[in-house]
């Protein structure tokens, strides 16, 4: 029987490294103590290293979701500008600590860009930009989020928790803007979703204001001793990267040739426009049937993202190839 194929979700579609999952297994013994907590020094030290900053400006978290939770709740207070279609979170932190927010729409055609204008910032105390978008896969240039940080009074957090497609930071700028925080992650590209790790990076006097919002151990011992090693394998991650950015572009070209049209990425997803709701469920449930699973406008993983699309998660060349197949055979979509 075929195995099924989920698209859903962006976490990565490949093997954990074999000395990896063996140096990990090993640490079970040691699950009886309790992880360091607090500003868990050695991690930090790890993914101050890695992200080219001091380290009292990284937090560690319980996944990227649980900085956006700690960003929102220390800045949030007055109001919270969401850029959209966007990553659902944002949202739903804002909604369950009750503060204000505002959509701004930022997807015209299939061309995502920051249009928040100057009343808006000057009044907001948090703003998001999720770089690269998702679900777009858009990345947003740098001139307009230094643009967003030198009008904005606010915090401006960047979320750039899938970086490691795109290759680019705003890092660098954290000593130049004390408004700056940024939200990284381990689950898409080093493949830790189920294990939770993400870290705020941010200037000191921010980190221990996010730090308030956030219990004492927020971060595991298994994630935490996970976060340490993981970076010894960077060079098996980075082909994996490559990899998929290959496999993407064959699919984007794949659905062109089907004359199906879709948004350019620049990450490990791609957002599809089947052009009306009506024949995006029909896709969407035609593949379910096919045990292929996609994530869909109504499903509410994303805000303000009309249901017309349907966004793809990149997993390796044959599943990718054997959809390109199943949409070829769906005679519907190519009209
Ligand atoms: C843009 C964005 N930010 C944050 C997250 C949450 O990541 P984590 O697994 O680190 O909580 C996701 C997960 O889908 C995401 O797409």
């Amino acid at each position: 029987m075929r195995k099924e194929i989920h698209l859903e979700h962006s976490s990565l579609k490949y093997p954990l490294p074999e000395q990896f999952v063996q140096e990990l297994s090993e640490e079970l013994a040691f699950m009886n103590e309790y992880p360091s907590g607090g500003s868990y020094k050695t991690l930090s030290a790890k993914l101050a290293e890695y992200t080219d900053i001091a380290p009292d400006c990284i937090l560690p978290a319980n996944g990227s979701d649980e900085v956006i939770e700690s960003i929102t709740r220390a800045f949030g207070n007055r109001l919270i500008l969401i850029p959209i279609p966007t990553f659902s979170q944002y949202e739903v932190s804002a909604e369950r600590n009750g503060l204000n927010k505002k959509f701004v729409p930022c997807l015209e055609g299939h061309n995502y860009r920051l249009v928040y204008c100057e009343e808006d910032l000057k009044k907001a105390s948090l703003i998001w930009i999720c770089n690269p978008n998702n679900p777009t896969g858009s990345s947003i240039p740098r001139e307009e989020i230094k643009r967003v940080l030198d009008i904005a009074p606010g915090i401006v957090a960047v979320d750039e928790c899938n970086y490691e497609y795109l290759g680019e930071s705003v890092v660098d700028l954290i000593e130049q803007y004390p408004n700056l925080a940024i939200s990284r992650s381990f689950s898409k590209n080093f493949g830790l979703a189920g294990l939770r790790l993400g870290f705020a990076v941010s200037s000191s006097k921010n980190i221990v204001e996010i730090a308030r919002y956030g219990q004492h151990f927020r971060v595991n011992k298994m994630a935490e001793r996970a976060g340490i090693k993981v970076l010894k394998y960077l060079d098996y991650f980075q082909n994996i990267w490559q990899e998929i950015a290959r496999t993407r572009d064959f699919f984007i070209a794949g659905l062109k040739g089907l004359n199906i049209m879709v948004l350019p990425s620049k990450t490990n997803f791609v957002l599809v426009d089947f052009t009306t709701e009506e024949k995006a469920r029909k896709i969407w449930n035609f593949l379910r049937g096919e045990k292929v699973f996609t994530v869909a406008g109504w499903e509410q993983e994303f805000s303000g993202l009309d249901n017309q699309y349907l966004r793809f998660t990149i997993s390796n060349q044959e599943e990718m190839s054997f959809v390109l197949e199943l949409l070829k055979r769906f005679p519907e979509n190519t009209s």
